[in-house]
This record gives structure tokens, C-alpha cells and sequence, in this order.
């Protein structure tokens, strides 16, 4: 058996070891960037936070990425205390700190800042917000698209937005975390997530799609992140004249898949060769992956990247 991948290998770069880190209006070297013992984010787990990548020069979706991280604080009664051009403004300050112009992938966090006391209550958290902004050297590993990703269909289900909706970037990443980690002590490198009723929805770091008869499913969206890169895979099918389908669908349909891939903002589309023990499409990338990863290539550089 292999050793376990993930979909965010990047290139080794050991001029990540040296970069400048974004902390509540500082930047400064990697070994100084700090937050309190009392801050929400560690403490609680309660902030928000998205993953976000340039490519040359350009900063992509950038507006969906601040449209869901602005809509998920509002959610949670938090106050980012910056406009949308101000965090905006911090990340290209943090880059040219840096001197970051392409293959970057940035994580923007901001937390419901320091406690008074180490308690839940959001009254304790009375300084205001904790932002951090970190951006690192980061090319996705090709082999990984050679290699493909095995997934291990896992216990735990995606909630009902009852619980904790699985639309909020939330800091606490447990839920996911203990089912990644179910998946991998079965050997597999990736949990595949079911909905509250089955159905195929998610995995735990990345959205889930199958290719069946030359057309593409993806789950209806309810239960899983709304991930960027998943609506722009669904928008350019449907420009592309590929049919595609955000529909429910069993295990049933899936292991006789003719492909299966992943989509996030790190790896973009990365293929899934085996689930739960069973091949998926001859263990090799196949022809809708190719071509929608073609598409999303083209749709980065008509946006400003290369
Ligand atoms: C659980 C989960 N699913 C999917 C995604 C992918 O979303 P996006 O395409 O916006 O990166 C993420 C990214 O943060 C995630 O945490």
C-alpha cells in the first residue's frame, strides 16, 4: 500500500522558511508572527478563514473569496473591522513584503480577537479581531494528478445547517480533521463524505464530482462547502456545453463512475482513482478531467493570471 497523499502536496520551497507574516497590521518574519494564548481562533476555534492562490500577479476570485468570508463573519456576529478593499489592500501589502508574483497560496484568517478570559462567551473577546494574513511559495505537485487520490467513504456525515453549517470556513476544522483521519487509518488519503441521508456529498478539504456518460454530477451544494473553484467547474461546463448536474447520487453511482475528481483552490481539479477499494476509470486521468482542467487553465489567464 502507498504512502497517503493529499490534494494540497505542494512543491518543497525553502524560501517559505523566511517569509514575512501579516498580523493585525504588522508584517513581520515568519518566527515572530504570533497571536495570544487568549485569542478566540485558538482558543475556541471561532473565526473564518479563506484559502486563496495568485497566479501571476493576480489575485483570482478574488471577490468571491471576500464575498464568503464577509458572509460567513456577518453569520457569526463578527466584525471584520476593515472594508473589502482593506483586506484586499493587506494581502497585496503582504505580497510585495514578500515579493510574491506568482504559484502563492494565501490563507486570510480573522478571528474574534483576544479574550478577556479563557471562556466561550463572545463579550470576553473585547479587543476586536484578530486578522492574519499568511501567503507561502506554493506549486501543487503534479505527481499528485499522476498519482490520483484514493478516498475511504467515512461515518461522519456533512450536517444539516442545524448544527454547524458546512457553508462557514469556520478555524475549528474538526468535524473534517477526525474524518480525514478515520480515512486515513484505513489506508486511503482523503475522507469521502456522505450527506445526512447517503448521499454522496464531499469530502473533508475538497468538493466531489463524477463523470457518468459524459456528463458531470456534482451533489445539490446543501451540506458542503460552497466552494469557488466547484461553482466555476459547474459555470464552465455549462458554457462549454457539457451537461452537468448538482443532483443527489448514492455510493451506487459512484463506484462505476467513469471518472471521479476533486475541486479546491489549491489543487484545482485533482483526480480520484480509487474509492473505498474500488478503481475508478482504469486508475488513470481521464478525458473530462483533461478538458475541464483545460478550461479552468484558460479561465485563470482570461481573468489576469497566466
Ligand atoms: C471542506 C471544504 N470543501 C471544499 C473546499 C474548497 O473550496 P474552494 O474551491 O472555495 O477552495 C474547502 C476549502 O476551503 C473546504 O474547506
Amino acid at each position: 500500500m502507498s504512502a497517503p497523499i493529499s490534494t494540497h502536496e505542494a512543491e518543497e520551497d525553502d524560501r517559505n522558511e523566511g517569509i514575512f507574516i501579516y498580523v493585525d497590521g504588522a508584517i513581520v518574519p515568519r518566527a515572530e508572527a504570533k497571536v495570544s494564548v487568549y485569542d478566540s481562533g485558538f482558543m475556541l476555534g471561532d473565526g473564518v478563514w479563506e484559502g486563496l492562490r495568485l497566479y501571476d500577479g493576480h489575485l483570482s476570485f478574488l471577490d468571491d473569496h471576500l464575498d464568503r468570508l464577509f458572509q460567513a463573519a456577518l453569520y457569526i456576529d463578527l466584525d471584520i473591522g476593515k472594508t473589502r478593499e482593506e483586506l484586499a489592500q493587506a494581502i497585496r501589502d503582504t505580497l510585495a513584503a514578500n515579493d510574491m508574483h506568482d504559484n502563492v497560496h494565501i490563507r486570510l484568517m480573522v478571528t474574534r480577537g483576544r479574550k478577556r478570559k479563557p471562556f466561550q462567551h463572545p463579550h470576553l473577546s473585547a479587543y476586536g479581531p484578530t486578522i492574519v494574513i499568511i501567503a507561502e511559495h506554493s506549486t501543487p505537485r503534479e505527481d499528485v494528478v499522476q498519482r490520483g487520490v484514493r478516498l475511504f467513504t467515512v461515518p461522519h456525515h456533512r450536517g444539516l445547517p442545524l448544527t454547524q453549517d458546512s457553508k462557514l470556513n469556520s478555524h475549528s476544522k474538526l468535524n473534517c480533521i477526525i474524518a480525514l483521519n478515520h480515512a486515513l487509518r484505513a489506508g486511503s488519503d482523503e475522507a469521502l463524505m456522505l450527506d445526512p441521508f447517503g448521499f454522496v456529498n464531499t469530502t473533508n478539504a475538497c468538493n466531489f464530482f463524477i463523470v457518468r456518460k459524459g456528463a458531470v454530477w456534482t451533489s445539490t451544494g446543501d451540506y458542503c462547502m460552497n466552494g469557488i473553484t466547484r461553482q466555476k467547474v459547474i459555470d464552465l461546463c455549462r458554457a462549454d456545453d457539457i451537461p452537468v448536474f448538482e443532483r443527489n447520487y448514492s455510493l451506487v453511482d459512484t463506484y462505476d463512475a467513469d471518472e471521479a475528481f476533486l475541486t479546491g483552490t489549491f489543487g484545482a481539479q485533482t483526480p480520484v482513482f480509487e474509492i473505498d477499494g474500488r478503481v475508478i476509470g482504469g486508475g488513470v486521468a481521464g478525458p473530462m478531467f483533461g478538458r475541464i482542467r483545460a478550461l479552468y487553465k484558460a479561465m485563470i489567464a482570461a481573468e489576469g493570471g497566466r
